[in-house]
Parts: C-alpha cells; structure tokens; sequence
C-alpha cells in the first residue's frame, strides 16, 4: 500500500521517539542479570510495527498533547504489547520459532529465560508510568493511566483474551464469542493505547474521548481481523512470522468462521465506522485517520 507522505513522517518519528525511550528504559544487557536483560531487549527491541504507540502518539495530538508528554506511554504500551508475544509465541500458547523476523524469544534464549523477560517487561510498563518525569500530567491523571494498562493487560482484558484463545482452539465457537475473543485479546491493549495517549493530554473529561474510544474498538477488532487474514494470504518473509500456522493449528479465527472475502469486508466496514467516529475532529487528528486506512492495508 502507498501511504500519504505526511503521515510515513508521522510514523518514522514516533517510531524514534518510542525506540528511543525503550532503549533508554531497558536496562543494558551488560547488567546482570544479562541473560535476562538481553532477552528483555531482544524482545522489545525487534523490528515490531510499533501501531500501538503510533495510536498513543495520533491520539494525544488530536486533544493537544505535545510528543513529550506521550513518549512514556507509548513506551509503556509497546513494552507490554512485547511482552505479550514473548509468552503468545511460547511451546505452551500458540509455539512459534519466527517472530518479528527472527527466532522467537524462547528459541533464541530458553523458555525460562522467556517467561522471566515476559514477566520483567511487563512490570518495567508500569515502572515506565509511574516514575517518566516527562509524562506532563497530575497525579490523579498518572494514577488513570497506571490503572487503565492494568486493567487492559489483564484477565479483563489481553490476558483474558488470551486465556479465551486456548480455549477455543481445536473447539467451535460462534460468532459473538469469536468477536469477544478478539476485542480482549487485541481490542483491549489498543484501546488503551489511545485512552493513554487522551489522558497523557489531560483530557479525561473531553467530550471528545468518548468518539475515539469508539474510534479505538473498531480499529481494534480490525487490526485482529487483518492479522487473521495475513496468516492466510500473507507471506513469511514480508510478515516476519510464519503464515498458515492459524489453520494448521485450527486457532479460532475470522476467515476459519466467516471466510477470507467477508473477513477482508468487515475489516473495511470497521473502518468506515472508526472514521465515522472521528469525522468531527480536526486535522489534528489526521494521523489517526491514516492509521485507520493503514491498519486494513497491512501486508505486515
Ligand atoms: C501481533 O501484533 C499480535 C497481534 C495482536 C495481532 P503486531 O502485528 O502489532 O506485531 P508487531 O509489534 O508489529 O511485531
Ligand atoms: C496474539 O494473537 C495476541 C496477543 C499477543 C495478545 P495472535 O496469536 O494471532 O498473534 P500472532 O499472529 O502470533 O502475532
Ligand atoms: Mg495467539
Ligand atoms: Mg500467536
Ligand atoms: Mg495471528
């Protein structure tokens, strides 16, 4: 997909900005211990897409924020989100050997060391938001924050959707519970993503919130939908992870239940309706208008 040149400078530099504070973040892998500590930023520091804090970053600068004031949250979130795949990609969950191009986390170090570096990168997350000097927000906002990565990453949220994954693996499922699974598993980290990224503006109570929260499930469901459909269509070498493994495995996933045709339509019409929630909004929001488009075109 050929994407608006404004919104490719938008990407490279919240990428940057959010490489930079996970170095930074990260401690060296001269450290002890450095086993653990390489495996942490082997994890974190791979070659990742980075939407998650891209979505912190386009939805603070649509309620103000300056990128100073986002750079720990979307830290914070990708840090959780790596974590995330560490222990998605272990023999126990879904067993993968590719991941982001290389070997997987547990397959370049040992499982252990993946399970500890799992754990390691989600507690510094919220290290990251309690103590970042640059998060220019007050204590109660800070407080919402820690608490709103909580609750999504938790068995309310992402881990909860993960724990819903195993158990329809192999099982049938309809539709509504396939739609639950995905908004839990993939909905609830990006969702956050952009409550982080409104809060870190100081606009809790911003009528404007409530818009691209619904902006934010939409995108969510899509991006799972999209990465459902580029297990079958897309490639190994482009998606850095190996395709087919879904079917193989027999995962729950939307082309399994609905077809690859309707699973690519939904994703355009969760699109159109993101959009439509923000429709209002000014050309601050444009990068969150791109990354709705971006989401749906991914090969990656
Ligand atoms: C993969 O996420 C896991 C899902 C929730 C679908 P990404 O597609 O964002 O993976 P990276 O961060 O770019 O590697
Ligand atoms: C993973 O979903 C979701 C989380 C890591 C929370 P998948 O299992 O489909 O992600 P990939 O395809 O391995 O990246
Ligand atoms: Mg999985
Ligand atoms: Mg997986
Ligand atoms: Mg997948």
């Amino acid at each position: 997909m050929t994407l608006d040149p404004a919104f490719q400078v938008f990407l490279g530099d919240c990428r940057i900005r959010v490489e930079r504070a996970l170095h930074q973040w990260l401690p060296p892998d001269s450290t002890q211990p450095v086993r653990l500590h390489g495996a942490m930023r082997y994890a974190a520091l791979g070659d990742g897409k980075r939407v998650r804090p891209v979505l912190v970053y386009a939805a603070g600068q649509a309620l103000g924020a300056r990128p100073e004031c986002l750079d720990a949250a979307a830290c914070a979130v990708e840090l959780i989100h790596a974590y995330s795949l560490v222990h998605d990609d272990l023999p126990a969950m879904d067993d993968d050997d590719l991941r982001r191009g290389r070997a997987t986390c547990h397959k370049a170090y040992d499982e252990a060391t993946a399970i500890l570096a799992g754990d390691a990168l989600q507690t510094l997350a919220f290290r990251v938001l309690c103590e970042d000097d640059e998060l220019c927000v007050n204590r109660a906002d800070r407080l919402r924050m820690i608490a709103e990565l909580a609750h999504a990453s938790g068995s309310r949220g992402m881990a909860g959707g993960q724990a819903l994954d195993m158990e329809a693996t192999g099982r049938e499922i309809d539709l509504a519970q396939l739609e639950n699974l995905h908004i839990h598993k993939t909905g609830a980290l990006i969702l956050a993503s952009v409550r982080l990224g409104g809060l870190a503006a100081g606009a809790s109570s911003d009528a404007r919130m409530s818009g691209l929260e619904r902006y934010a499930k939409c995108i969510g469901l899509a991006f799972q939908v999209r990465d459902d459909v580029l297990d079958v269509e897309g490639d190994t070498a482009v998606l850095g992870k190996t395709r087919g493994k879904d079917a193989a495995t027999d995962k729950a996933t939307y082309p399994a239940l609905i077809g690859l045709d309707a699973a690519r339509e939904m994703t355009q019409r969760l699109i159109d309706e993101a959009l439509d929630n923000i429709a209002t909004f000014d050309d601050a929001a444009d990068p969150l208008r791109q990354l709705a488009h971006y989401i749906v075109g991914r090969t990656r």
